[in-house]
């Protein structure tokens, strides 16, 4: 969808006024403030709901406008900028003096993105300078993937949401971060590990010593529904259960459904990873609401392809309905 030169004047000047613009971006659609007015970046907290401690994505056009923002640009994040940005790769490196602390969570760091969606880069470039965005959900809660998602999420805590059709990733970002001489995966998506790794070399998996990605919360990423991950060969033993029992069961898996039943809801989802991923969470909300005791998930090939799919998963099995931790079986 193509952008919409009104709107995009629209949204500037809300921004330049400290306001809070929607929008799409090929991952899901994000929040958006003037990343350098702090009280703009505290309306976002508020709308989300969200721990001011949580640093935010700043979202720029590209590689020279991250010089601003950043202290050091090294050899590995040039690289990795240059092969896929514009696109679906956060950069997180160390921040330049004068970065607001509101951005960073106070910490050391920065986090850089520059979006390939045309409405993002529409808006980036009418702009001029960078925009903080987290997902347009609420803490916590699935990211939405349109504009009517962003709606459902957030009402009129937002002055505008520009509607750019749905997301073509669906999934966040992957987030690298080069710190220190290394290159360390923080969160999986779309740019896949042997792909950073065919640009950087070897990169390391997070660990204590890591910076802090709240969105590897265990909890991240829920529908209110418990919601639990199923080897494929259980999915009908247990589905004969439920029903037997008289419960009213939501699944999402690769295949049709096997049995028609009205206490039955099925979602089948593409067997490619890239089409999965697309609509996955337009699924989980869609089943989110239609009333079962459980969502039951058939999980997903154990390799590469499937990696932030299957991460995904597990946070949104991580908290059912009550917040309690669901049993996979
Ligand atoms: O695809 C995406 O990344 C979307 C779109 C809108 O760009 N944004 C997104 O933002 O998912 P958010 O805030 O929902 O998730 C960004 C994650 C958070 O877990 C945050 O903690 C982490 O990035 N993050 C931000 N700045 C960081 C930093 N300096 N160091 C480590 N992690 C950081
Ligand atoms: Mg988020």
């Amino acid at each position: 969808m193509l952008p919409d030169p009104a709107r995009i004047e629209e949204a500037v000047a809300l921004l330049n006024a400290g306001g809070l613009v929607a929008f799409p971006t090929e991952t899901v659609y994000g929040l958006g403030a003037d990343a350098r007015n702090p009280a703009a970046v505290a309306r976002i907290f508020a709308a989300k709901g969200r721990p001011v401690s949580h640093p935010l994505i700043v979202h720029i056009s590209g590689i020279a406008a991250a010089q601003e923002w950043i202290a050091d640009l090294p050899d590995s994040a040039r690289r990795l900028a240059d092969a896929f940005w514009p696109g679906p790769l956060t950069i997180v490196l160390p921040k330049a003096v004068g970065v607001p602390a509101a951005i960073t969570g106070g910490q050391s760091t920065v986090a850089l993105r520059a979006p390939a969606h045309p409405v993002a880069r529409a808006l980036l470039a009418a702009f001029g300078g960078g925009i903080a965005a987290p997902s347009a959900n609420r803490y916590g809660r699935i990211s939405p993937t349109c504009a009517a998602d962003v709606h459902e999420e957030l009402g009129d805590r937002v002055a505008l949401v520009l509607d750019g059709g749905p997301c073509e990733v669906g999934l966040e970002s992957t987030i690298v971060a080069c710190l220190g001489g290394r290159v360390t995966l923080l969160r999986p998506g779309a740019v896949s590990r042997s792909q950073l790794e065919d640009v950087v070399g070897p990169i390391a998996d997070a660990d204590a010593s890591s910076p802090r990605v709240p969105g590897r919360d265990r909890s991240h990423y829920a529908p209110r529904t418990a919601l639990a991950i199923i080897n494929a060969a259980e999915l009908l033993p247990q589905i004969d259960r439920a029903l037997a029992a008289g419960e009213r069961l939501a699944v999402i898996a690769r295949s049709s459904a096997p049995v028609i039943s009205d206490q039955l809801v099925w979602r089948q989802l593409d067997k490619q990873p890239a089409g999965y991923g697309r609509t996955l969470y337009a699924a989980l909300r869609e089943l989110d609401r239609a009333g079962a005791a459980r969502i039951l998930v058939e999980d997903v090939p154990d390799d590469e392809p499937w990696a932030a799919i299957a991460d995904r998963l597990r946070r949104a099995a991580a908290q059912g309905a009550d917040g309690a931790v669901t049993d996979a079986t």
